[in-house]
């Protein structure tokens, strides 16, 4: 938009202390406050504003939902079969350099509390790697062991974009080719007060959002990534949040079950910790594949018991995903299909006094998982918590970085163990996935040779 219509949109849409603000700037000041608004979506917002304002109250019909065919983790022969089969096939399409990666990194993070974009985090047990070193390693050692080019996508939002790059290229990009390494950005939105108005966060800087983790599937689009990738022979997207130090990246058999079930979206559950966990429920909504929120459950059906006495709705959704790119193109087709929630939140920004204050803010994002309704067809499997999900989001407490460290010693102790090592009881370990990434070639590396591990021990190459 050219600075004529900025003011023009503006004045129609009643942003009048933002017009003053305008006007009490220096003519540099003017600048870079139209500079900002440039590349915004601005109708979007207004218009996800008029819709959620014309909600009478907040509150929205509750689902009803169903149990789900699930994939869960193999116990009998034929399903230890059937799982064999479908690693056999994902390895086969990593080998055929038709897998590549992306990492979710735009978020503001603002329950751990961290400077910095979170993938910096020093997570690991002994060793302290950041989050973005375990990823990157995890990578690395795929492409050596299936011998084929494994492009790792990041996705960032334009806050963090800078110090990300930074991170990675300050760290030879964890001995990864430069090359097939991509950085895109997500888009921004402002952030309205509940009266629609915009909040000024500095002199001539807005209050932006990152527009979500399902803005991560408008930006792979529109950044040319999608066609890139597509032209160069790759149909699949391992996708993972940046906060989960367990993840299997890019795990062949969950690949192998996405093409199995030729799945458009394929997700990882795992079960719920406890009635109380909060998370979203992979089941089926008007009898289609759908992860649905805990909060958009009524709290006797998200707590019910099966007659087993289990928990009913007991699929929590580890937002791992296999998405195949014709997918992602078919979702950006016209226009972009997923739907805006409204989150609201306290924040700061620049009061009417010109001072930092608490105001309420509506920030509109879209979820990954709402695509998944709109595939086609779509596959779920079961994994264990224990071995592949331990996310970190709070500074203390559950899915904290103490849960998390926990969880990743705990999972490599039990890998000695079973390479027949016992590592000392306040021994912490940590295996790098440059030596094995996971219990069966750390078995083999291991084998004929004796280890004692009486203090903490990192096993790297
Ligand atoms: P969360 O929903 O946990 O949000 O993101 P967050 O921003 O990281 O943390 P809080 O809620 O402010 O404490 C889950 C994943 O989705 C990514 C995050 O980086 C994380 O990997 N994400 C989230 C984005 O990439 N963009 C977004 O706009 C939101």
């Amino acid at each position: 938009m050219t600075k004529e219509q900025i003011i023009n949109f503006l004045r129609n849409h009643n942003q009048k202390h933002i017009l003053d603000h305008y006007h009490r700037l220096s003519p540099e000041g003017k600048n870079n406050y139209l500079k900002e608004w440039a590349g915004l979506d601005l109708s979007l917002v207004f218009d996800l504003h008029k819709k959620y304002s014309s909600e009478k109250d907040f509150s929205r019909p509750f689902y009803e939902i169903y149990p789900a065919p699930i994939i869960t983790i193999p116990e009998t022969a034929r399903e230890k079969a059937q799982s064999d089969e479908a690693r056999i096939l994902g390895e086969s399409l990593i080998r055929k350099n038709q897998v590549a990666i992306l990492i979710v990194a735009g978020g503001q993070g603002s329950r751990l509390g961290f400077e910095g974009p979170k993938g910096k985090f020093l997570i690991s047990p002994v060793k302290k790697k950041s989050l973005f070193q375990l990823f990157a390693e995890s990578v690395k050692a795929l492409s050596q062991r299936y011998r084929s080019t494994i492009p790792l996508l990041i996705m960032t939002n334009q806050e963090n974009q800078m110090e990300t790059r930074q991170f990675f290229a300050s760290h030879d990009f964890f001995n990864l080719k430069k090359e097939t390494v991509f950085f895109f950005n997500q888009s921004m939105l402002p952030t309205l007060t509940p009266e629609g108005e915009f909040i000024l966060r500095e002199d001539w800087h807005l209050l932006l959002n990152p527009d979500g983790h399902g803005g991560s599937l408008k930006a792979f689009y529109e950044s040319g990534l999608l066609k890139h990738l597509t032209d160069h022979g790759y149909s699949e997207l391992f996708y993972c949040q940046v906060d989960n130090p367990l993840v299997k990246i890019a795990d062949p058999v969950f690949i192998g079950y996405h093409r199995m079930e030729q799945a458009e979206i394929s997700t990882k559950v795992v079960r719920r910790r406890d009635l109380k966990e909060k998370v979203g429920i992979y089941g089926l909504v008007n009898g289609k594949p759908t992860i649905v929120e805990y909060s958009d459950f009524r709290p006797e059906d998200y707590e019910a018991l099966d007659e087993n006495g289990d928990i009913r709705h007991w699929t929590g959704n580890t937002a791992i995903h296999m998405i195949s790119l014709a997918f992602i193109q078919r979702l950006n087709q016209h226009g972009f299909a997923l739907p805006y929630h409204r989150a609201v939140k306290e924040l700061e920004g620049l009061g009417p006094d010109g001072r930092l204050a608490k105001i309420t803010g509506w920030k509109f994002e879209t979820f990954v998982f709402d695509s998944i309704p709109l595939a086609r067809k779509s596959c779920c499997m079961e994994v264990s918590r224990d071995e592949e999900f331990s996310p970190v989001k709070n500074k203390l407490g559950n899915d904290s970085p103490d849960t998390a460290r926990a969880a990743m010693n705990n999972l490599h102790r039990s890998w000695l163990q079973e390479a027949g090592i016992q590592p000392a009881p306040e021994a912490k370990v940590e295996i790098s996935p440059l030596f094995a990434q996971d219990k069966e070639e750390l078995i083999e590396k291991l084998k004929g040779k004796s280890l004692a591990i009486n203090g903490d021990m990192y096993i790297g190459q």
